[in-house]
């Protein structure tokens, strides 16, 4: 176990690496489809990280953002996301990662998150505990709303029918406010490390959120879904706090989620 976290470390630590240099330079971008930006960094990060794990663990299945990986039918399977924050990498806007997180039968064990703009490792194993530059990290005490940082995401085909501009706006007046910095697995890291007490978001794949919700978790904090079921890494939902404001939280979602066809827009 311990060997799977440190060569994910590994490939983390080069995927970042490369990303920082190729940060330098131009971006070449293109799209997935309008607003969805995909660059030859996101290309070439994943196939880096999909060539270490396939020499190091040939019968695990890995899942790529961008396609890469194989997959095969294995207990352990590797989501990856070898560039967390496209968008802002493409503007030159500082804040993006590489992710990798490990899942046995469907259940997360081990998750690296690297941010190579400010060398921040962040690392957790089930029952392990959560680390950011191998020291313990924890969520934060604040126990109420009134008092929280939070933080959400929007997907990049966000329409002005996203339920989740709605939370934003309950949200912001209810907290110190809401940030959206553009990286899933680093919002979450954000959470563990207690600099956020919140962080939710609608539409994210496995990818974004298997190694950042253990990170939670390994650090005292709670993950759910917005009505306060387990999270499952297969939905398309999350929502991440210390475990002291959730409760506070869930009613607002509660409220807005049961408007007539809210769920359909
Ligand atoms: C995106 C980021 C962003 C989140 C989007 C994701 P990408 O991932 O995590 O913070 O709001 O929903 O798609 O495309 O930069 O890997
Ligand atoms: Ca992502
Ligand atoms: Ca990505």
């Amino acid at each position: 176990m311990e060997n799977h976290l440190d060569i994910a470390v590994e490939i983390a630590r080069e995927a970042g690496s490369l990303l920082a240099r190729l940060f330098q330079g131009p971006q070449e971008i293109s799209y997935k489809r309008p607003s969805d930006l995909v660059t030859e960094a996101d290309r070439r990060s994943e196939a880096l990280i999909v060539e270490r794990l396939h020499r190091h663990f040939p019968g695990h299945a890995v899942v790529g953002e961008e396609g890469g990986g194989q997959r095969i039918a294995s207990d352990y399977c590797w989501y990856v996301d070898p560039l967390d924050g496209t968008t802002n990498f493409a503007h030159g806007f500082p804040v993006f990662c590489v992710t990798l997180g490990l899942a046995y039968r469907g259940e997360v064990i081990a998750g690296v998150v690297y941010d190579p703009t400010r060398d921040e490792l962040f690392t957790a194993e089930r029952g392990a505990g959560a680390y950011l530059n191998s020291q313990r990290i924890h969520v934060s005490q604040a126990a109420s709303l009134s008092e929280s940082l939070l933080a959400t995401g929007f997907p990049p085909f966000a329409s002005n029918h996203d339920l989740n501009i709605q939370f934003y706006f309950r949200f912001t007046l209810l907290s110190h406010g809401i940030r959206r910095a553009g990286s899933a697995a680093l919002d979450l890291c954000t959470v563990a490390a207690g600099r956020f007490e919140g962080f939710w978001e609608l539409k994210l794949n496995p990818w974004d959120k298997a190694a950042g919700s253990l990170l939670v978790t390994e650090a005292g904090g709670r993950v759910t879904d917005l009505t306060g079921r387990p999270f499952s890494l297969q939905g398309d939902e999350i929502f991440a706090s210390n475990g002291l404001i959730h409760d506070q939280m869930l009613p607002v979602f509660a409220e807005i989620l049961a408007q007539p066809d809210e769920r359909s827009k």
